[in-house]
């Protein structure tokens, strides 16, 4: 019999890392996908991303020879800087910004660079998982706050800071998703964007702001980013490239003040982001983005749409599941609400082995404890009749399990 690898061994690993093994798995290929938040695959732009990239080498290929800038391109940064300035009246240098492997190497190196373990961070009541697993990581002591269509409830957010400092706890950070909330939906207010800005910087709380569905918008007026409000130096703002082109592509970017840049370089690891795929994305967004962005909003409008009437349709008008769900104006998600005593992750399993993958609710719920009953639906990846269709098939899987659980 061979012998177990060396890696095999609990104690080779450093003290620091998770216990629980993380995924490996790939995408699922599932005939119904509504797991991850992906955009529409049939509307990537094949051609004039392979043309950027020819055009990108052939201006700058031998610069490859190098390793690239530590914060990444500079001219990809620059045209950051001008989409910033343009689209959320954020008014930054190339020099305050720093590229990233999409925006979840941004999200883990400020969170690396902020948090002690113990420390609490504020998010909203659901919030996206893979941030959650970098709080986690770290030891943050996570702490979820009540929202309604328009953010955080003003008195929850200021009795969870008091709570903290009561329990003699520092409150180091509020990671919120303000636009399009994944998993929520809602857009936050500009009156909630100017009470949490305000009261992060009476209480000398950082925000991290990740607007990475932002220009995912199909109804509805942009509203002001939070670090566009920011005069104290509180706020660092994350983007990315994987929501109006794809998560393939993993560029993003953080921009906030010069001293959290000056850490954050310090504990960046292997140079630049890949030269190669930012020569190309640089020359693509140039000249295409813009209009790619309006033209993937009509589809993925399409999409919320027949997610909107395939639950209409499945779960009826008066729902015997106690069915309810956001109709977001933006984004890529649908947040489905059953009766109290439904187990989404129930319904979940259940899916799985009909060919369908949803989020249940559990696995938003920053203490782990909340959304039993409820679940993640993306309408980003399927097509609009096989959304419709998929929907269907959900009801009467969720009323197969209410009947199993009563
Ligand atoms: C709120 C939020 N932040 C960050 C990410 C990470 O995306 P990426 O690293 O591809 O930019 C996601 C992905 O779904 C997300 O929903």
């Amino acid at each position: 019999m061979p012998k177990p690898s060396l890696f095999a061994q609990d104690d080779v690993y450093s003290r620091s890392i998770p216990r629980q093994a993380g995924s490996r798995v790939a995408h699922s290929g599932a005939p119904y996908d509504f797991g991850v938040a992906y955009p529409d695959p049939e509307s990537l732009p094949l051609a004039e991303l392979a043309e950027s990239l020819r055009v990108g080498l052939e201006e700058e290929g031998r610069g490859l020879a190098k390793y690239p800038h530590p914060s990444g391109y500079p001219p990809l940064r620059e045209y950051v800087a001008e989409k910033l300035a343009r689209d959320r009246s954020l008014s930054v240098s190339p020099e305050d910004i720093i590229l990233g492997d999409g925006s979840s190497q941004p999200n883990h190196m400020i969170i690396e660079a902020l948090m002690n373990p113990g420390e609490v961070v504020l998010t909203e009541e659901f919030t996206y998982p893979g941030t959650l697993g970098i709080l986690r990581r770290f030891g943050a002591d996570i702490r979820g706050v009540a929202c309604d269509r328009e953010g955080f409830l003003p008195d929850a957010l200021e009795d969870a800071i008091r709570s903290a400092s009561g329990e003699g706890k520092r409150v180091k950070l509020i990671y919120t998703i303000p636009t399009f909330q994944n998993p929520l939906g809602w857009v936050m207010s500009l009156a909630r964007r100017r009470h949490l800005l305000e009261t992060a910087q009476r209480h000398g709380i950082a925000i991290l702001e990740d607007d990475c569905y932002v220009d995912l918008r199909f109804e509805g007026e942009p509203v002001p980013a939070i670090a566009s409000l920011d005069t104290d130096g509180v706020v660092v703002y994350v983007g990315s490239f994987s929501k109006i082109i794809g998560p393939g592509v993993r560029l993003g970017y953080l921009a906030g003040p010069s001293p959290l840049l000056d850490r954050i370089s310090a504990i960046k690891s292997g140079g630049g982001v890949s030269q190669l795929g930012a020569l190309a994305i640089h020359r693509y967004a140039v000249s295409h983005l813009e209009e790619h962005v309006r033209s993937a909003n009509r589809i993925l409008r399409r999409k919320r749409d027949a997610m909107l009437a395939g639950l209409a349709d499945g779960f009826g008008e008066l729902s015997d599941v106690g069915a309810s769900w956001s109709r977001p104006r933006g984004g890529l998600f649908i947040w489905l609400t059953l009766a109290p005593g439904v187990d989404m992750q129930a319904v979940a399993d259940r899916a799985l082995r009909e060919g369908m993958i949803i989020f249940p609710g559990i696995r938003l719920s920053p203490e782990g404890n909340s959304g039993h009953n409820c679940a993640r639906l993306c309408f980003g990846y399927d097509p609009p009749r096989v959304i419709r269709e998929g929907m269907g098939l959900l009801a009467g899987i969720c009323r197969r399990e209410a009947v199993a659980s009563v």
